[in-house]
């Protein structure tokens, strides 16, 4: 793999890749043309062959790709190889429900801790897993060298309890608190998600697609 900047739009089509091949594994397919991969997911071969020679290729002319090596090599790129430690800050709905996804560890993020302010959570399990008072959470971070930290708090104290994290260690934070965090927090990788984004995505295709069928009445 060369050196050169990768655009944030390969970036986030590998996640897909690597998805459609984990389900052709499990469906035992050995190897796949870019044609049979291209129908399969909906985007061009071309842009397939594109996205893939930025890491330099992995297909071989008359043969396609090999679904198994694909698969791994995106992993790679991916850093799925590596095993994660995961704590969620504000256990409520989403932190629970996250935490009840058994998925994550799968790919290897693995969840060491849950915490919370509020005293009625506070000592409920989730999968094994206590939600710890918030209190504890410094030393936790420390000791259990955690990287990755997922806030599932409202936006007020989002940026602060951002900010502490990064400061005892956290590498990565996965923000589903109202606030872009990517603009306050420099020194960790910030990783916004607003599913609200997709659901607006989804509507304007829906108001596009009534207006085409229109045109066509
Ligand atoms: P919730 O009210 O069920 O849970 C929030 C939890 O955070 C509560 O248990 C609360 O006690 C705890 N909390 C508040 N301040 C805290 C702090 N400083 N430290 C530790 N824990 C704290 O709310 P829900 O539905 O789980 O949503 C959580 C947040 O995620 C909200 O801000 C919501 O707007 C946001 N959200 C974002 C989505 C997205 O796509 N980005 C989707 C759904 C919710």
């Amino acid at each position: 793999m060369n050196d050169k900047k990768i655009s944030i739009a390969v970036i986030k089509r590998l996640p897909r890749y690597y998805r459609y091949l984990g389900d052709l594994l499990e469906n035992d397919l050995v190897r796949i043309s870019s044609k049979e991969l291209s129908e399969k997911m909906g985007v061009t071969a071309s842009q397939i062959r594109q996205d893939l020679n930025n890491f330099g290729g992995f297909g071989q002319q008359g043969y396609g790709y090999n679904v198994e090596h694909l698969h791994h090599e995106i992993g790679k790129i991916l850093g799925l190889e590596h095993q994660y430690n995961i704590i969620i800050i504000g256990s409520g709905n989403l932190g629970q429900a996250l935490a009840n996804y058994t998925d994550f560890e799968r790919r290897g993020f693995h969840v060491k801790g849950l915490f919370d302010i509020n005293p009625r959570l506070v000592g409920m399990t989730v999968r094994g897993i206590e939600i710890l008072d918030i209190d504890k959470i410094e030393d936790f971070v420390k000791l259990m060298k955690i990287d990755i930290a997922v806030l599932t708090i409202p936006k007020q104290n989002a940026i602060t309890i951002a900010n502490d994290l990064v400061k005892w260690g956290v590498k990565g934070i996965w923000n589903f608190a109202p606030v872009d965090l990517k603009v306050s927090i420099k020194d960790a990788v910030v990783e916004n998600v607003h599913l609200a984004d997709s659901l607006m995505t989804l509507s304007y295709n829906l108001i596009t697609k009534e207006k085409e069928d229109a045109l066509q009445l």
